[in-house]
This record gives C-alpha cells, structure tokens and sequence, in this order.
C-alpha cells in the first residue's frame, strides 16, 4: 500500500517575520491563494495515496494547527515530536510507527513548505517512483535541475548510463552531496549530471528501516526498541522518553550522503522549495514592473522589483523601492535589500 509522511516539524526561519517559531511558514497561506503551504501539499497526493494513510509528524507545539489545517488525516497519524531533532530521526519514527501497520507498505515522504505547478506530472512521477520502490530495495530522490549554484540544497550526480531496466527514467546515483560550499556548488552545476535533491524520497518502509539500522544505528535503536508501544495508548508517553536522546541530524547528512543504493528520477514539475523572499517573488504573480505584491492593500508607486507581504488590513503605500522585502505580520515590519536576505535570520534576535 501506498503512504504518504509529511514532514512538518522546521520553523522556516528565513521567512520571517511571516513565518515565525509560533506559526511556520508551512501554515502560511504563503502565496495569498486561499492555501497554506501543508494544505497544498496534500491536495497535490491526491489520487496517489489514501487519506488513511497519510501521516504528519511534527512538533507537538503544531499538532493542533496541523488537525486544523487538515481535518482528513486521522488524528492519531499526526505524529508528534517533545522535540526538534531534524528529520532522521522524526522519518525513523515515522518509519518504525508505519512498519507495525503495514510491513509491506510503499512510502513517499515530503517535505511540507513547497510548491509545485505541474501537479499532473508531479502525480505520474511519484506514482511511478512507489511503483520501483515496491519492485526493489531502492532509495528514490528526485532530481530537480539546477539553475544557480544554491548552497543550501542537497546535490545528486547520477550515473546518466545506467537507467534502470525497471523504470527508463530512474538512475543509479553515483554520489549525494548534502549543501556543498559555493565553489563545489558552482563546479556541479557546470556538469550535465548534477542534480538539485527535491527532498522527496520514495522508498519501501523495509529499505529505510534497514538503513537506517546500517546508517543511524543510535537513532534507529532508539525506535527499534520501542517498536511494541508503536499505535498503543503508550505511543506517546514513551516518544516524549526517548525522543531527546536522538541524534540532531537530518535524513540527508545521515543516510543519504552514506547509502549505497540510491537512485534519482530526473523531473521537471515546476519545483521550487520557498526557502527565501526571493523565492517567493520569483513565484508569485509579478505586475509588469516585477513586484510580487501579496496582501489585500499595497500601493505601490516607481517600485520595482519588490516582494511585499502583509496579512492585516492596513494599507501599504511604497514609493521608489528597488529590490526590497517590505514584510509586515503581527508586530513586526521588516524592510531589507532582497540582496541582504541571507542576513534575516541574524536580525531576527534584536
Ligand atoms: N517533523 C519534523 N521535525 N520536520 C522537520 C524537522 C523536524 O525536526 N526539521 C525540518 N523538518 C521539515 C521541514 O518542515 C521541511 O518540510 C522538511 O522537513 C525539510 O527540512 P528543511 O530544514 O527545510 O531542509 P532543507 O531545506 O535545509 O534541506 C532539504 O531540502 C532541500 C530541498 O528543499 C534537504 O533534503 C536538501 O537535500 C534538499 O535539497
Ligand atoms: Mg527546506
């Protein structure tokens, strides 16, 4: 069977102060559609895997948003975490909680902060990629192309002569490179063979409990040993025990970076993770002086090339701003050079 984990548990720090500690960007109607960034990305499964087994895991501070956002998913598949370790350990539970559900079952985990525009492709392209899970023992990224040299993402370089017999649009992976420094990100993106990691993965809950036990021994054992209270009344109690005694590392530096049977599907659905202002403007509906304007009451006169995002009533009037993140939620207004955004999660503290 197919399942779908959602991983909802980061808090987005780059996109403050939209997106803060109390309500990260995932539960943000982030591009001003009338959909949060989590509500869209189930609305894009649909049709792949049934809502009865759809899992979330988060932090248990967003277990009740998550319930409000998503009022299909059954309650006690919203999986919640004392703490945040990263996403190791958070897919090893998740893992280990499905695994005495379903041994056989087929997974796909996804982030919960990105947008995709071609859903139909998206669909065939997960679709086909359970298919090779369920068939092998395979680990599945999907390979997005690359256009800037961006450090903040996993690279894949894929072996372009060795797609497989199974599946004529699935390759062997020759290495997994987790945020490399700009100067190896630039030497990869110069190569046909490199690829962006989507930080989607698509594997048989058999594979990655096995290597998780190769790769993240520690993490894994912390779960392999409460397996038996995995869906009883305990569940919990015992989580909150354990929990902080993982390892803080996420799935990409612990077990990708180290697997050996690894695989990419290269893919074009219109991917973009909206990691930064400067995503999002890049995303959004642009005016024709390239301002992404977002919000109900923004005015803006000789601005270009501005993103501006407001969530209350009042009204915004900018003149003659190039290239800036005017950002207003709750009791902060930001107002910074798109160059500088890099440096937000610096003023987030004063
Ligand atoms: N439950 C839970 N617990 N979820 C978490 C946690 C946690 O402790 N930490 C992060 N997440 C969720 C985030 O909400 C997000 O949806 C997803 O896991 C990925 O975490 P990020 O923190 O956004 O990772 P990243 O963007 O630095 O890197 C990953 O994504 C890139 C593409 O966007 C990697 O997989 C990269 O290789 C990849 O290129
Ligand atoms: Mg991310």
């Amino acid at each position: 069977n197919n399942h779908l984990v959602i991983m909802a548990g980061g808090i987005g720090s780059r996109f403050w102060p939209m997106s803060t500690e109390e309500r990260p960007k995932q539960f943000i109607d982030v591009l001003g559609v009338g959909r949060t960034l989590i509500q869209m990305t189930l609305d894009r499964f649909r049709g792949v895997c049934p809502i009865e087994n759809v899992w979330i895991v988060t932090n248990e501070r967003y277990a009740d948003l998550v319930h409000e956002q998503l009022p299909d998913v059954p309650v006690d598949h919203i999986l919640q975490e004392p703490c945040r370790r990263n996403t190791a350990p958070c897919i090893a539970y998740v893992s280990w909680r499905i695994k005495m559900t379903d041994p056989k079952a087929k997974v796909v985990v996804s982030p919960s902060d990105h947008i995709v525009t071609n859903v139909d492709e998206f669909r065939r392209v997960i679709t086909s990629c359970l298919k090779f899970a369920g068939e092998t023992d395979a680990v599945v990224t999907l390979g997005m192309k690359p256009t800037r040299p961006e450090t903040g993402y996993g690279y894949i370089q894929a072996d372009l002569t060795s797609n497989s017999p199974r599946n004529r649009e699935i390759y062997r992976v020759d290495q997994f490179k987790e945020k490399p420094d700009l100067e190896t990100a630039k030497h990869y993106i110069s190569e046909h063979n490199f690829f962006w990691n989507a930080g989607i993965f698509v594997w048989s809950v058999e594979t990655i409990v096995n290597a998780l036990r190769v790769y993240a021994p520690r993490i894994n054992n912390i779960f392999e040993r409460i397996q038996n209270v995995m869906g009883t009344p305990q569940e919990q109690e015992t989580i909150n025990k354990v929990y902080p005694d993982c390892d803080n590392i996420s799935i990409d530096y612990a077990v990708m970076e180290n697997a050996e049977e690894i695989f990419v599907f290269p893919a074009d659905f219109g991917w973009s993770d909206l990691g930064t202002w400067g995503s999002l403007l890049l995303q959004s509906q642009r005016d024709m002086y390239g301002n992404g304007l977002i919000g109900k009451n923004i005015h803006t006169f000789e601005c270009r090339n501005c993103v501006v995002h407001t969530t209350q009533e009042k009204k915004v009037i900018l003149q003659g701003l190039d290239g800036y993140i005017v950002a207003e939620h709750d009791d902060t207004l930001l107002v910074c050079k798109l160059s500088e955004e890099q440096r937000i999660k610096q003023f987030q503290n004063n």
